[in-house]
């Protein structure tokens, strides 16, 4: 639940969930194929509940495609994990402690092994790997719209178009200041950041097109129109203002 977190509307929704419930109802007989968020994330009865790209999706290093690379690294900044000039802040430290991330390449891989293992009790190689890359390369199409929407709304606190009130000393959007955001292309960036583009990769992930398509993707692509317009509006306000 949650707008960060509909899993359970997801899996649900998903030929996966509802299988299960048609199992409960006894449509399907007790013996057909159905996973559940257990199967897929308690494995054998382990709680630790990790996932490869973790709740957020980012991870270390970063990859090998310059763009994605890029992109990936302006999320980084918005999560105040590196400063502006692409430093390690204190919250880096704070964010690798509670584990919200992968750090590490093998690390990442551990987890994606592991979630592939559970698909391929019920699914071929070929079409796990496929749908499990699906889940990647839709992070890596959302960072592409999230990391331009990020740049946006620094460049109007570089120019002064809009003040930045600040958690950290540095004028640079935190995604992680939520609804406390001042201004509403601010709060816009918080909810493609927190909404649609956890649905987007999740939806992809869950097996939930319409998540991932018309909760996510197609939100992430209006949510980018309106802030490049609340954008130039911001800044043509402000040449008005000084003549
Ligand atoms: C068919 C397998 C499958 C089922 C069933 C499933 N998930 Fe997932 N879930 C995934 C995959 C795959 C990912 C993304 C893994 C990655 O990062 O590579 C994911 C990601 C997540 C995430 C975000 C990552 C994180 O670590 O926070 C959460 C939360 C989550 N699932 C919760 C649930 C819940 C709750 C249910 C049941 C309502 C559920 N999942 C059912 C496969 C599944
Ligand atoms: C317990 C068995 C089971 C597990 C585990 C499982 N699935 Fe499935 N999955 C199924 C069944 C059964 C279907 C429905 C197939 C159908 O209707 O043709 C399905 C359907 C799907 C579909 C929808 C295909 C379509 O045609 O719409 C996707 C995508 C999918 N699974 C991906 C995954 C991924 C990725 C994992 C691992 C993270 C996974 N599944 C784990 C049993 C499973």
């Amino acid at each position: 639940m949650g707008i960060d977190h509909p899993q359970w509307e997801m899996y649900s929704s998903s030929k996966h969930g509802v299988r299960y419930m048609l199992k409960q109802s006894g449509v399907l007989p007790e013996s057909a194929a159905a996973p559940t968020c257990q199967s897929c994330h308690m494995t054998g009865g382990n709680h630790g509940v990790r996932t490869a790209w973790g709740f957020v999706a980012v991870r270390l290093p970063m990859p090998p495609d310059p763009k994605w690379a890029a992109d990936r690294t302006t999320i980084v900044k918005g999560l105040g994990a590196l400063d502006p000039s692409g430093k390690p802040t204190a919250r880096l430290g704070v964010l690798k402690d509670l584990d919200v991330f992968r750090t590490t390449q093998e690390d990442w891989q551990k987890e994606r092994d592991r979630m592939f293992a559970n698909c391929r009790q019920c699914h071929s190689s070929n079409f796990a790997r496929g749908e499990l890359e699906k889940g990647d390369m839709m992070i890596r199409e959302a960072d592409r719209l999230l990391a331009e929407a990020i740049e946006i709304v620094a460049g109007l606190y570089r120019d002064k178009i809009i003040a930045k009130s600040s958690y950290y000393a540095y004028p640079y959007p935190d995604l992680l200041a939520f609804h406390d955001a001042p201004t509403s292309i601010e709060q816009k960036l918080y909810l493609m950041f927190l909404e649609h583009r956890m649905r987007t990769f999740q939806g992809t992930f869950h097996a939930n097109p319409d998540y991932a398509l018309w909760y996510g993707w197609s939100k992430m692509v209006s949510d980018i129109t309106e802030i490049r317009k609340l954008a130039a509006d911001l800044r043509k306000g402000k040449k008005a203002a000084k003549r």
